[in-house]
């Protein structure tokens, strides 16, 4: 429905499954999370993320927000049509991730974060931003836009894995920052559903989309459990 969301998170395809190699596990494994992540080059990709970024826009309510995650693959497509579209660019939130896989072809700087564009639907919107909230969360002192997030733990896997799980601590701390106590939350690249489990556990509606039916079902599954919790 138009003009029905509270805040979006997008966590899309970077494409950067092109057969790159990383460490896991002390092991020299390939970079490839699926076919859905798969480059169709520049242009195309760009294409798509305008085209997933405008029906974003849509479905958003005036004063309400964007968050969209991503590594130099694809985060500067979106910062440019996020401002082609009109948004308004909030706030870019680096991601430190604090203990990354070591670069094993020693030609670059170990890549240990990710970029989240804040965004607004445009202009004239008045975004919600908990200032009080993050403030105290930062021990009294204002919260700087570089976030110090361990990746997620065994036990938010435990229901199953899905290649690029964002952490629980993570999603937390973007609802609580952008969000209301009942407003609705839209994750439309959902996977696991980390954007849902942080959504019911503070209180917020959720909508989440994947395109595999795969881990849609690891989503019902972490989802119920965080409705079985209470919280
Ligand atoms: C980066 S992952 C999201 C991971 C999620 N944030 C989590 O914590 O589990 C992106 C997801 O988008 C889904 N996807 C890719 N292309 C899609 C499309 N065109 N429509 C819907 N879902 C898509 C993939 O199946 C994948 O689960």
């Amino acid at each position: 429905m138009p003009e029905s969301v509270d805040m979006i998170f997008a966590d899309p395809p970077y494409f950067l499954s092109n057969n790159g190699i990383t460490c896991n596990s002390g092991r020299m494994v390939l970079v490839n999370k699926g076919e859905w992540d798969k480059s169709r080059g520049f242009k195309e990709n760009y294409e798509f993320v305008k085209k997933w970024l405008l029906l974003c826009q849509k479905v958003l309510k005036r004063d309400g927000t964007i968050w969209v995650s991503g590594t130099s693959h694809i985060i500067y497509s979106v910062g440019f049509a996020m401002q082609e579209l009109g948004f308004k660019i909030l706030n870019d939130i680096v991601w430190y991730k604090i203990n990354p896989p070591p670069n094993l072809s020693c030609r670059y700087f170990t890549h240990s974060t990710e970029t989240i564009i804040w965004a607004a639907r445009d202009k004239a919107s008045h975004h919600f931003f908990n200032y009080r909230l993050m403030k105290e969360m930062n021990s009294g002192k204002q919260m700087k836009n570089l976030w110090n997030i361990l990746p997620p733990g065994k036990d938010e896997k435990k229901f199953g894995k899905h290649p690029t799980q964002k952490p629980l601590q993570l999603l937390d701390r973007i609802i609580k920052a952008s969000t209301r106590e009942g407003d609705l939350v839209l994750d439309p690249f959902c996977g696991s559903s980390t954007t849902g489990v942080a959504a019911i556990k503070n209180n917020r509606k959720y909508i989440g989309i994947d395109m595999s039916e795969e881990y849609l079902s690891l989503s019902v599954k972490r989802i119920q459990e965080a409705i079985n919790r209470g919280h």
